[in-house]
């Protein structure tokens, strides 16, 4: 086993908190059973009490530990995609603390598709895992991007290299009619055909959308510098003419408006690699601490997989450019 794999078990079995990588986003990690473990993760992202914790695990035998119930939905799904980018909200188990669902009957469970988060969750057993960066700010797609935001003191780093799929995990309600609660790079038709049944999605907009998974508010994800999406090259004209200072523009089409080289960045055209890149843009778009980020509306392309991975992009660009209530 690796020194640092060790350190950090060693870590966790203490109470304390670790960041480990997963194929979506770096994880902050502490022990799923121990509530004064799970407490110091919400001081540590500022996140409030009624946003509930997602539970990894390291395969489906594991998940059982956690859930009070594991339907023949929730069997399918985890044999067509775990270890992968998909959590499945179940009745939990009692040996949960009410702080990692906030109160909920229910837990969300996932088994994340990275050999390090594997071991580490083999070795040790069932991790609570939001993302690991403050509430309500970017997603960290490296280790460098939490070492940017939480002290080496507070928070060590498993370092598993760069996140191949980008964005968080799709969250789906498999209690009832399968609903899904935040897109992701599994979309509702890939879900749909493996358990033949029709799956709604909870728009994050919605009203009382936050009293069931209050991650999905509509302003989240953000870059610290104001954002907005453009479609046209007319309305990036506009936007460049009204704003003083610091532009920097995102965008997956070649623009006529040619901003100094390092206020462009150029997105790929497929979604998937459009998916692993978007946070680690944003953080990019950050640090030149401009006065606005301008990011172009992605025209959703391909089929109907691809088009619900655009779906999943949308949904976190707008939540990226909606200014906190
Ligand atoms: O890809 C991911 O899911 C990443 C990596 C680290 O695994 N984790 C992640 O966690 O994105 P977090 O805490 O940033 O987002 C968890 C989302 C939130 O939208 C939360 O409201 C929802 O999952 N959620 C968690 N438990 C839930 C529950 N019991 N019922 C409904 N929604 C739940
Ligand atoms: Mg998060």
């Amino acid at each position: 086993m690796p020194p640092n794999l060790q350190a950090a078990i060693d870590r966790l079995r203490a109470g304390g908190v670790v960041a480990f990588p997963t194929e979506t986003v770096y994880g902050l990690g502490a022990d799923a059973f121990n509530e004064s473990a799970v407490r110091r993760v919400f001081e540590l992202k500022g996140r409030p009490a009624n946003n509930p914790l997602i539970v990894h695990v390291a395969d489906a035998a594991m998940a059982r530990q956690v859930v009070a119930a594991w339907p023949r939905e929730a069997e399918a799904l985890a044999a067509a995609f775990w270890p992968g980018p998909l959590s499945l909200v179940l009745p939990r188990s009692p040996r949960v603390p009410d702080m990692v669902t906030a109160g909920s009957p229910n837990v969300a469970v996932r088994c994340p598709d990275h050999p390090l988060a594997l071991e580490l969750l083999r070795a040790f057993g069932p991790l609570v895992g939001p993302s690991a960066n403050p509430s309500g700010q970017l997603s960290p797609t490296t280790a460098d991007h939490v070492r940017a935001v939480f002290d080496k003191e507070d928070v060590p780093v498993l370092d598993g290299g760069p996140c191949r799929a980008g964005i968080e995990s799709t969250v789906v309600s498999v209690i009832g009619t399968p609903r899904i609660l935040r897109p992701g790079v599994i979309g509702a038709g890939d879900i749909e055909r493996v358990i033949n049944q029709h799956v709604e999605t909870a728009s994050y907009s919605e009203k009382g959308a936050h009293l069931d998974s209050p991650g999905r508010l509509a302003s989240h994800y953000s870059p610290r510098a104001p954002a907005v999406l453009y479609s046209t090259e007319d309305e990036l004209r506009e936007l460049l003419d009204s704003t003083r200072g610091i532009v920097v523009i995102v965008t997956d089409s070649p623009t006529r408006l040619p901003p100094p080289p390092d206020r462009l960045i150029q997105m790929p055209r497929h979604a998937e690699a459009y998916a692993a890149r978007l946070y680690a843009a944003l953080h990019e778009a950050d640090t030149a601490e401009p006065d606005l980020i301008a990011i172009h509306s992605p025209e959703p392309t391909g089929d109907a997989h691809e088009q619900g991975v655009w779906r999943a992009i949308l949904d976190r660009l707008t939540r990226a450019t909606t200014p906190p209530e």
